[in-house]
């Protein structure tokens, strides 16, 4: 089911109300077949002509990765004779995986989150794939939605926030753009894998009503919706089962509860049994040595011990086939070596950024700047000279067009197995973020003061280069000041979401803002961001992981060619303490979701702790005025929320206005989201935004019948973030 949205540019608030009416009889749902017969019929002929060997080809990834063509994570040799072509897949999360073949970095996809623009994540996907396709890969593997449980998470910049219906309809569309594009597309890690400690078989405890309302939903959305080929099990355990064994989340829930009909493939090196993994839903192994179990020989062995029936075998070749032929991928393979326009694509890359990037803080209109005003422009720290941090591990490109620096400049994360082939958190950039800035204010002057050590990018700054940034600002107009926190795969969870390698920026941050009141900092973060200076500054930038157009979609923001319009996606606490997890800083081996439904915003509403900015918060250079709220419930069925929303500021720009709804169910939190839309307006336009919220947006998991319920009454709220609340149903 998608939800369409309707908006209107009206004259008057009477006008809203008959925009609301015709929203509903307009309908709102457009329901999508999954099930394609001629699809399933031509997959079960092909079965019935495969020999046992070939059948056992197609469910287990055959190399090792240094095998790989192309570069590639995995790859599933087909059987020319029936025309089935072979299956080279490789990450994808924000670009192209290859070792060997360049990709485009794109910014971050917790950055995506952040744009709240489900038609931009259509397009992200798309561009993502196409690039895919032209260097030869049928199947995609980004496509991470775990939440940002875990504040100091690992692989947060991977994923889609903390709220599992925005992470959901933004996964179900990037999911859409990639297939409509002939990629095997794919969602991951399914599920409860929100942390990378002990990340080869931690076991989550959660509960089934937390399981089902949190950590499963994003999924749920994202297959119902954009009916994905692959679903990847995870690493850990959940309740006890490996997830790739786990009968409950792969049998249960995704292919009956949900008729999934695509395959279920292992997280590379997660399959830990033959016949359980088969029989719980397991489809396909990923073989990364040594220990594997659905190899040739030991699927053999399961089926004449009678462990497995063919039946299953040949419902496991099934979906694969089924979901190549589905995504057009049997019948027109990519070829690879194509020519990749990779300016075009540098270009999507930057319009993606400047549609993220949150603008935290901005005390007495501090930003934009004004090019002509400004003589000296100071630009400290986070190599802004040069280029932008990256996120490390699988979710990176490993070979940026843009060039990477060497090395994983001395990383210092707790767990970490080292970077050997995680090579790139910097990458270059061709228009670096001070020539950004010079392009833009070609009459003043822009200096740069920072660490330029790109051996050793995390290195602390020196007192000497701390002094030499000072003085810069002193002399300077506005000081700029970049800051960065690493995170990735493989590297453990931060210690704290204090600013960490180099160690001292906070240091840096505080000295320069006691030199120039005009201080703007830029975060380049896949994280929430501790900021002891944050009272001590002018203006906040979050840039996420900006990806290779990050230069001048940083600089764009802050010159004001481009009017913020991101929202976060996570919370920001004021301490560490204050998250769901803090634990004195030690994270679980083995996680107890003992939080339940309280995560993300949810915590911090229901145990009334200030953030120190809110899930949904971001500013613009405009002013948004909201009014008129009118709530229409139909029946049992959907509730139509309309408002007024007018740009009453100076300058055109976007706002997302977030429905809220509060549940009278002492379980529940004290809200969630349940709809939004992202509306631009010229300055002085008002239009009549309806948001169309269905009846699921209302279901809780009532765990006497173990099933859904859809809850009654309640509240609905629109605001500006999630404590931005400014209309209210009365
Ligand atoms: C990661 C997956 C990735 C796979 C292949 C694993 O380590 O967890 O997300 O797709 O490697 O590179």
């Amino acid at each position: 089911m998608q939800v369409k949205r309707l908006s209107l540019a009206i004259a008057s608030a009477a006008f809203c109300l008959f925009a609301q009416t015709a929203a509903h009889a307009a309908d709102t749902v457009v329901a999508n077949s999954f099930s394609d017969d001629a699809a399933h019929r031509r997959a079960d002929m092909l079965v019935k002509q495969l020999t046992l060997d070939e059948k056992l080809q197609l469910i287990h990834s055959k190399y090792q990765m240094s095998d790989v063509p192309g570069g590639g994570a995995g790859y599933i040799e087909g059987v020319p004779r029936l025309g089935i072509p072979s299956i080279n897949m490789v990450d994808s999360a924000t670009g192209g995986g290859s070792t060997v073949q360049p990709s485009t970095t794109f910014p971050a996809t917790i950055a995506l989150a952040a744009s709240w623009d489900p038609v931009l994540a259509y397009q992200f996907g798309g561009v993502i794939a196409h690039q895919l396709r032209q260097q030869g890969f049928a199947m995609g593997l980004g496509g991470g939605t775990n939440l940002a449980r875990e504040a100091r998470g690992g692989r947060m910049f991977e994923y889609l926030g903390e709220d599992p219906v925005l992470a959901g309809e933004m996964l179900a569309e990037r999911t859409r753009a990639t297939q409509d594009h002939k990629v095997i597309a794919t969602v991951k890690h399914y599920v409860g894998n929100e942390q990378e400690t002990n990340r080869m078989g931690g076991n989550d405890t959660i509960d089934e009503r937390t399981l089902r309302e949190l950590y499963l939903l994003p999924f749920e959305l994202a297959v119902k919706q954009g009916q994905p080929g692959n679903v990847m099990c995870s690493y850990n355990k959940i309740n006890g089962t490996y997830a790739c064994e786990n009968p409950h989340v792969l049998n249960d829930v995704l292919k009956g509860d949900w008729h999934f009909q695509g395959q279920v493939q292992s997280d590379w090196g997660a399959a830990h049994s033959t016949a359980p993994a088969i029989n719980a839903g397991l489809d396909e192994e990923e073989d990364v040595g040594p220990t594997v179990f659905l190899t040739p020989d030991l699927v053999k062995q399961a089926l004449a011990n009678h462990q497995i029936t063919q039946a299953r075998l040949d419902d496991m070749v099934r979906r694969k086939l089924y979901v190549m032929i589905r995504t057009g991928v049997m019948d027109d393979p990519p070829k690879g070596g194509e020519t990749i326009d990779f300016d075009a694509a540098r270009r999507f890359a930057q319009h993606a950024e400047e549609q993220s990037i949150v603008l935290l803080k901005n005390q007495d209109r501090q930003l934009p700047l004004d090019a002509a005003s400004l003589k000296h422009i100071a630009v400290i720290g986070g190599h802004a000279d040069v280029g932008v941090i990256t996120g490390g591990g699988s979710g990176d490109t490993r070979d940026p067009v843009t060039g990477a620096f060497p090395g994983c400049g001395g990383l210092t994360f707790p767990n970490s197995t080292g970077c050997n082939w995680w090579p790139n958190p910097w990458i270059k950039l061709p228009t670096p973020i001070t020539t950004a800035i010079k392009n833009l204010a070609p009459n003043a002057t822009v200096s740069f003061a920072g660490n330029q050590d790109m051996q050793s990018p995390f290195r602390a700054y020196t007192q000497q280069e701390i002094d030499a940034a000072v003085n810069l600002a002193r002399q300077s107009d506005v000081a700029i000041v970049f800051v960065t926190q690493s995170g990735g795969e493989d590297f453990g969870e931060l210690h704290s979401l204090a600013l960490a390698n180099p160690s001292n920026q906070d240091a840096l941050v505080e000295a320069v803002a006691q030199a120039n009141p005009h201080t703007v900092v830029v975060l380049e973060s896949g994280n929430p961001v501790l900021m002891p200076w944050k009272d001590q500054v002018s203006a906040i930038v979050d840039a996420w992981y900006p990806g290779e157009g990050g230069g001048n979609a940083i600089a764009n923001v802050l010159f004001g060619k481009v009017n913020p319009s991101g929202k976060l996606p996570v919370t920001f606490p004021l301490r560490d303490a204050d998250t769901p997890t803090w634990d004195g800083g030690n994270i679980a081996q083995n996680p107890v979701y003992s939080e339940g439904l309280k995560m993300g915003y949810r915590w911090y509403d229901a145990q009334h702790i200030q953030p120190m900015f809110p899930f949904g918060h971001g500013l613009s250079y405009t002013h948004f005025a909201y009014s008129d709220l009118h709530v229409r419930q139909h029946g049992d069925q959907s509730t139509t929320v309309s408002f007024v929303l007018r740009n009453d500021g100076p300058v055109a720009g976007a706002e997302v206005p977030q429905v809220y709804l509060g549940l009278n169910d002492p379980v529940e939190p004290p809200k969630r989201l349940v709809g939004w839309e992202k509306v631009s307006l010229k300055p002085g336009e008002a239009r009549c935004v309806t948001i169309e919220i269905p009846a699921k947006m209302r279901r809780v998991w009532d765990t006497s019948r173990n099933g859904w319920k859809i809850a009654q009454g309640g509240q609905f709220y629109v605001g500006a973030s999630s404590r931005d609340i400014r209309l209210e149903q009365k």
